[in-house]
């Protein structure tokens, strides 16, 4: 089968790689001349495990093109898919769908025999009826189906998580539609990956209320670990014992500093809007929505206030910018909260990140970029882990206190036991742990 995938950002070329690798014959479209250019020489242009292997070898079986000529891709393609950004709008949040206007104009333009066009992108409910009337407008001769097949891939795992999905869910009005898109997935349909069909506005809101829901579940869990710290109970065990009931399940209830990532605060603030729009407010998301807004705003302040309250002219090292391990991606990461709040009460940042340094350069001015943790912690007053990269886990600890000026450990993501760290001699703050000494701020003291 022919695929075209109109972007080929994170899930654009993910996805267009996949589908390669199942052997479907697959090229991948972006307006973006300098990535078309990298990624038909095999540069990658985003880290994400797995993708650059997988890219070289489907190029060099033939199964996988990169072009920037969307006319022919889009006369070619049994399916077309919409991968496109679809961020917060300027000014009021809602979705921003000029990028998939303007690949539906093209589409209208350049489609020459029929084909199903689905949208991978994250579209608020309304917008596949959206995209067949614009079609129609262009050209009423037109022979085409409209199907929405959301992507629950996450970043850092987004090849795993495309290959072994929970499920595959397509919104589609048409048999024709059906039939191809079962043949598209037949690859994980044989491994009993199950598949559910439903009309294309619940497809579209099962996306967002997918997102919506697990956003809701860390902002629980943060709200919870604020109030462990409170009352002497560890956060760890509550959601342990939470998670054993299989109604609520163990995943997504580790606390931190608030969600971040290119959709989790997008999606659940143009859910909100959506909602309104239909007359059917959704008072629990917009409290998610400004739950994780203030956490990841008052990290800054419990930083200073471990450090006695006086950051001016201090050197804190951070491990970790990134909004989660693996991946290069900053974008509405903590750290871009953190850090400047910090910098402009005075401090000095030394940072190490394993692949957050490309993006982060012009993201986080002043700070000195540091090729591994102990560069960074040597001289600081305090050191922060903002994001939970594997190797954080196997610090050698005995050197990190003699290179630091002042044996202060602040981690956002309880890497460490309270008990470990205090046998290590340091002063140990963590979120929501129970505590050996009674409380100073609302991060926990453990030595
Ligand atoms: P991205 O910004 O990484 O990539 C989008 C790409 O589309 C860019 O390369 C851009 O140049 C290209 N583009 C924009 N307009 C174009 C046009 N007219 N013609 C050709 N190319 C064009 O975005 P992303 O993170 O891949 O997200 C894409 C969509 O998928 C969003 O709606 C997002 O919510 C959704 N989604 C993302 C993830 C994720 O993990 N990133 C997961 C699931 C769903
Ligand atoms: C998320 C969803 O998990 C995917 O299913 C979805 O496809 C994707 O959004 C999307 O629509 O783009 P992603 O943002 O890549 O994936 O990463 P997650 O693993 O979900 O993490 C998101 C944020 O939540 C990170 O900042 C992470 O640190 C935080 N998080 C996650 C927690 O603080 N606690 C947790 O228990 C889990």
């Amino acid at each position: 089968m022919r695929i075209t995938i109109i972007g080929a950002g994170y899930v654009g070329l993910v996805s267009g790689t996949c589908f390669a690798e199942f052997g479907h014959e697959v090229t991948c479209v972006d307006k973006d001349e300098n990535k078309i250019q990298s990624l038909s020489q095999g540069i990658i242009p985003i880290y994400e495990p797995r993708l650059e292997t997988l890219v070289k070898e489907n190029a060099e079986r033939k199964r996988l093109k990169f072009t920037t000529d969307i006319k022919a891709a889009i006369s070619e393609a049994d399916v077309i898919y919409i991968a496109v950004g679809t961020p917060n709008r300027r000014g009021d949040g809602y979705a921003d769908l000029s990028y998939v206007h303007e690949v539906t104009e093209a589409i209208g333009q350049s489609l020459r025999k029929y084909a199903v066009i689905a949208t991978k992108s994250t579209v608020p409910v309304g917008t596949g009826q959206k995209i067949i009337t614009h079609l129609k407008q262009i050209n009423p001769n037109l022979e085409f189906d409209v199907v929405s097949n959301p992507e629950f891939l996450r970043e850092g795992s987004a090849i795993e998580d495309f290959m072994k999905p929970d499920r595959v869910i397509v919104g589609a009005n048409s048999p024709r539609a059906i039939e191809l898109m079962h043949e598209l997935y037949r690859p994980l349909l044989i491994q009993e990956v199950p598949i559910l069909f439903t009309n294309l506005e619940t497809a579209e809101l099962i996306k967002y209320a997918s997102n919506a829901f697990l956003a809701t579940k860390i902002a629980f869990i943060n709200e919870i670990a604020d109030l462990c710290e409170k009352c002497n109970a560890d956060i760890q065990a509550v959601s342990k014992g939470m998670g054993m009931d299989k109604r609520i399940g163990e995943k997504f209830l580790h606390p931190g500093p608030g969600y971040g990532g290119s959709c989790f605060p997008k999606d659940t603030l143009a859910l909100t809007f959506t909602a309104k729009e239909f007359q059917s407010p959704l008072s629990i998301i917009e409290t998610v929505v400004r739950s994780n807004k203030q956490r990841k705003e008052s990290i800054a302040h419990r930083i200073i206030e471990v450090m006695d309250g006086c950051v001016s002219e201090k050197t804190i090292a951070v491990l970790g910018v990134t909004f989660k391990p693996n991946t290069d991606d900053m974008r509405e990461s903590p750290s871009l909260d953190i850090i400047p709040a910090l910098q402009s009460k005075g401090a000095k940042i030394h940072v190490y990140d394993p692949q957050g340094q490309k993006e982060g350069l012009a993201l986080l001015p002043e700070v000195k970029w540091c090729l591994d943790p102990y560069t960074a912690i040597e001289g600081a007053d305090s050191l922060v882990i903002i994001t939970e990269w594997q190797e954080f886990g196997a610090l050698d600890l005995a050197r990190i206190k003699n290179l630091l000026n002042s044996p202060v450990v602040i981690d956002l993501r309880n890497i460490y036991q309270p008990q470990e760290m205090e046998k290590a001699g340091f002063t140990y703050y963590s979120i929501g742990r129970a505590s050996v000494k009674p409380l100073k701020s609302s991060l926990v003291k453990a030595a």
